[in-house]
């Protein structure tokens, strides 16, 4: 079945064109000359694309209507050229997409399209979170607990499409990995999966890195060479730490998302390209809106699908999960398979805050299956660093990262048990209470003791 589009323009030579040229895609059209107008065809519109300015009512407030009635539509809006402030304010206020004028016609198919995909996907995601019972599995990704189950859902349904996926997520958390996921599960893993680290390439190599360059283009550049993006061409970009990019490169950056070209350093030959774009950051990217030292209308371009990946200390139900399988892989490693993680070592691991999340608890289980001499690993051949353990000690950060009080507490209790055996009194002492205001603390945390004095 044909989608719908709804055009809200005034201006009549270009409403005729968007027109013409979206039934020759197979759309069918309908037309409004205002939002009012527009009003009464939204409940039947796949998609709308509307002015910024029209008369009377505008198209944000247009937007804040559609937005108030039960439509998941996509709404893409049309500005005049030089009005980023109006376009980002758009998409701030929940439009999907937007075109500066003039555009292409070119260009408006892509960004039509790919609303429609997005869209697509949402609504496939929706009905698959309310499917029951189905378990996802990703190769070589452990993940039991509902979140994840949610992260692999949504891989699956996005591999398949071509729209930009954004990762978030602490240090260690698999953002790599689930990158690498979308890549080999989409119809490109046959092309090239080509990674670019935004925070290990010196700022004035980055653009020379990601764009190449031509001969002549600078000292030393005595032949020409092709940047990061062409050696992906048709298949996959994954920018990572994107929170670390310059201004400039922000700039170049978008313009690739937006119309998938750029040009060589010392060249004025413009290269197209077709890539698909993941990016991932460690950082809190709206934050970094605020201060403005991200842009905008970059952010809202990679955004389109966000993926955020929780902390390991979010999903503890993982953690017996993923230390069996690096049990497994690094005792098979070493040439003496082991068997098995006892209780108290689940325990332990369970009890520790990660925050260096799985990649640290990869390292604590390598560290122990090369010094362990049994079949079982035991809670004392566990070795968490102490420097790990302890809260960072930065001003910004004096409990441990996404912690509260009460859970720091909580932590705090269960780690001096650990460390007393379980004898209470000894556990006091470490926190310097008296064996009193343990039991008392105990009962109000509802950290369970054990028994033993
Ligand atoms: N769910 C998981 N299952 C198995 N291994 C994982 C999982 N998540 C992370 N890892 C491992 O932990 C390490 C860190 O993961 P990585 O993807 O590099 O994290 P990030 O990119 O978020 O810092 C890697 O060795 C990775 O293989
Ligand atoms: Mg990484």
């Amino acid at each position: 079945m044909a989608h719908r589009i709804l055009i809200v323009e005034d201006e009549e030579k270009l409403q005729r064109a968007l027109e013409l040229h979206l039934r020759s895609l197979g759309f069918e059209v309908v037309k409004a000359g205002s939002a009012e107008g527009a009003l009464a065809e939204i409940d039947r519109a796949d998609l709308i694309l509307s002015d910024l300015r029209l008369p009377g009512m505008d198209g944000l407030e247009l937007l804040s209507r559609i937005r108030l009635t039960n439509s998941v539509s996509p709404v893409i809006l049309m500005t005049a050229f030089g009005t980023v402030e109006s376009a980002v304010e758009a998409m701030r206020q929940g439009a999907n997409d937007f075109l500066t004028k003039p555009f292409s016609l070119d260009h408006l198919t892509s960004v039509v399209e790919r609303a429609l995909e997005v869209r697509a996907l949402r609504d496939e995601n929706r009905k698959l979170r309310e499917e029951l019972g189905h378990r996802y599995d990703l190769e070589n990704i452990i993940g039991r607990s509902a979140p994840m189950q949610e992260v692999f859902q949504l891989v699956m349904r996005v591999a398949a499409a071509k729209s930009t996926v954004l990762i978030a997520g602490e240090s260690g958390v698999g953002k790599d990995l689930i990158a690498r996921a979308i890549h080999y599960h989409s119809p490109r893993r046959e092309r090239p999966f080509v990674k670019i680290n935004c925070t290990s390439i010196p700022e004035n190599l980055m653009e020379s890195e990601l764009f190449g360059y031509d001969k002549g283009a600078f000292t030393g550049a005595s032949t020409s060479k092709p940047g990061k993006f062409e050696e992906a061409n048709s298949g996959t970009v994954f920018l990572d730490e994107i929170g670390d990019v310059t201004p400039s490169v922000q700039v170049k950056l978008l313009r690739i998302l937006q119309e998938r070209q750029f040009e060589r350093l010392g060249s004025n030959k413009t290269v197209s390209i077709d890539v698909r774009v993941i990016a991932a950051t460690n950082q809190d990217l709206r934050a970094a809106l605020e201060q403005g030292t991200f842009r905008e209308d970059l952010f809202y371009r990679l955004n389109v699908v966000p993926i955020n990946m929780p902390p390991l200390r979010k999903r503890k139900e993982d953690i017996p999960f993923l230390a069996e399988y690096f049990l497994q892989k690094y005792s098979r490693e070493a040439g003496r398979p082991m068997e098995s993680i006892t209780d108290e070592a689940l325990r332990v691991l369970e009890t520790h805050h990660w925050p260096g999340n799985v990649r640290e608890l990869e390292n604590v289980i390598e560290r122990a299956v090369v010094l362990t001499r049994g079949k079982r690993l035991d809670a004392a051949d566990i070795r968490i660093d102490d420097l790990q353990r302890r809260p960072a000690a930065s001003e910004d950060q004096f409990l441990p990262p996404g912690m509260t009080l009460d859970e720091y507490e909580r932590y705090l209790i269960q780690e001096a048990l650990r460390r007393a055996e379980g004898n209470k009194s000894q556990a006091a002492r470490l926190l310097g209470l008296t064996r009193n205001a343990f039991r008392y603390r105990l009962s109000q945390t509802g950290v369970n003791g054990d028994d033993s004095e």
